[in-house]
């Protein structure tokens, strides 16, 4: 990470001023240092306040993302080598599709200010107001088979809930599968489309919708949702997230390769769904029991009143206590 988002991430956990001599000594660098680099954020469109014998305060951040801001120092094998932004767009899912048609590399990202048609899980639509979340999606390409890579959708949760708990350093939660909770509301959704033959997969599309500075929702939404800004109580840098995101996303994919236990047992140690009582469908009937694990298949297994354990791998999954759909 370069000193610019070392001070930047500094400057966004610490909710008060902060004196040019305590970042110095904080982070271990000189105070020119510092200087020079308030003023690189400044001149990144973020707004630092300074008061003599107070220091520094972040007062809001840049309301566009600047691609060249996102891939400095990013230091990723295969996410985020290219990334397309757009100030407005249908869906970035629809995108990374159309482009996925053209060749665009696995890797790519693309990322929108706006979407007018934002796509949510089982048809959905997906609230995406200009410039204030983070709304992006990213294409990969895989050899492997349709059937090895149902795990995708959990390995992007589990990327995204790590990258926001270490950069906000809030308490981020995963609901079964893929949806992300702080204090029992919906912060970050997740849409995964797959375009794959019996035994070839063309393309994969991870589409992630996170609220990050909304000050605040539509009365409807208000009640089960929440950003990253009302839960910290101070605006995040979205450049800053995505790029820990992009980090995180990156080396969850590789240590899949090798590791996938500890992945799941991470993944299980951050599943909030996990021993809480649950509601869910099948064959049309409502059905209840308690979550009691997540399959190495990356299924719910649910243990029923009447003692059966059901598997379950899609659908919609009500936890008591916990919005998020
Ligand atoms: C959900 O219903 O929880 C999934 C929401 C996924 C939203 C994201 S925003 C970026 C990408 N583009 C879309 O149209 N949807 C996904």
């Amino acid at each position: 990470m370069s000193y610019t988002n070392i001070v930047l991430k500094y400057l966004q956990l610490n909710h008060d001023y902060i004196s040019g001599e305590e970042l110095s000594r904080h982070l271990n660098i000189s105070r020119t240092t510092v200087w020079k680099n308030i003023n690189m954020l400044r001149e990144w469109g973020y707004e630092i306040q300074s008061v003599t014998n107070k220091g520094y305060k972040l007062i809001s951040c840049p309301d566009t993302i600047n691609p060249n801001e996102v891939a400095a120092d990013l230091g990723t094998e295969l996410i985020g080598k290219k990334i397309y932004t757009y100030t407005s767009i249908d869906s970035t899912n629809a995108q990374a599709k159309r482009e996925a048609l053209q060749g665009a590399a696995s890797g790519s990202v693309f990322l929108a200010e706006e979407q007018l048609s934002g796509k949510g899980r089982l048809g959905r639509t997906w609230s995406s107001p200009p410039s204030t979340g983070l709304w992006f999606s990213i294409l990969l390409r895989s050899s492997l088979l349709p059937l090895q890579i149902t795990n995708i959708t959990l390995l992007t949760g589990l990327a995204v809930c790590r990258a926001i708990r270490s950069y906000t350093g809030l308490p981020a939660f995963i609901k079964w599968p893929n949806d992300i909770v702080i204090n029992s509301k919906k912060v970050c959704g997740i849409l995964t489309e797959i375009a794959a033959e019996v035994d070839r997969i063309e393309y994969i599309v991870v589409g992630i919708g996170i609220n990050v500075n909304n000050a605040s929702f539509p009365q409807e939404l208000a009640v089960k949702a929440t950003s990253l800004r009302i839960q910290q109580n101070t605006p995040i840098s979205r450049v800053g997230l995505l790029q820990e995101i992009l980090r995180t996303f990156d080396k969850v994919i590789i240590e899949s390769k090798t590791n996938s236990d500890a992945l799941l047992n991470d993944y299980r140690s951050l599943c909030i769904s996990l021993n809480r009582k649950v509601e869910f469908t099948r064959n049309h009937q409502t059905l209840y029991g308690t979550a009691v694990d997540i399959s190495p298949l990356g299924e719910l297994v649910v243990s029923c009143e009447d003692g059966t354990a059901i598997p379950i791998n899609s659908g919609e999954v009500t936890v008591q206590g916990i919005y998020g759909q």
